[in-house]
């Protein structure tokens, strides 16, 4: 599974979006079903590991879950937990 960090709040570039084969990615703007927040986040039941989201991002928001820098690491509970009850 893929994570987004910290870099993608108040960003939101969204080239992760139009890149991911699967649309995983959400909230994208003005998505129905979802609450607007601060960033977007990678559903990791959906994600196929694909890694093109990795590099479409310009500020490097984006790690693979092994990956992830240690000051960033409870992103991927926060990419999580934004999916549970959705
Ligand atoms: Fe989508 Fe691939 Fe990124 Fe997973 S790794 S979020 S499937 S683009
Ligand atoms: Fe955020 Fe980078 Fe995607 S800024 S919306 S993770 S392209």
């Amino acid at each position: 599974t893929y994570v987004i960090t910290q870099p993608c709040i108040g960003v939101k570039d969204a080239s992760c979006v139009d890149v991911c084969p699967v649309d995983c990615i959400h909230p994208s703007s003005g998505e129905a079903g979802y609450e607007e927040a601060e960033q977007l986040y990678i559903n990791p039941d959906e994600c196929i590991d694909c890694g093109a989201c990795e590099p479409a991002c310009p500020v490097t928001a984006i790690f693979e879950e092994s990956a992830v820098p240690d000051e960033w690491k409870s992103y991927i509970k926060i990419n999580a937990d934004f999916f549970n009850g959705q």
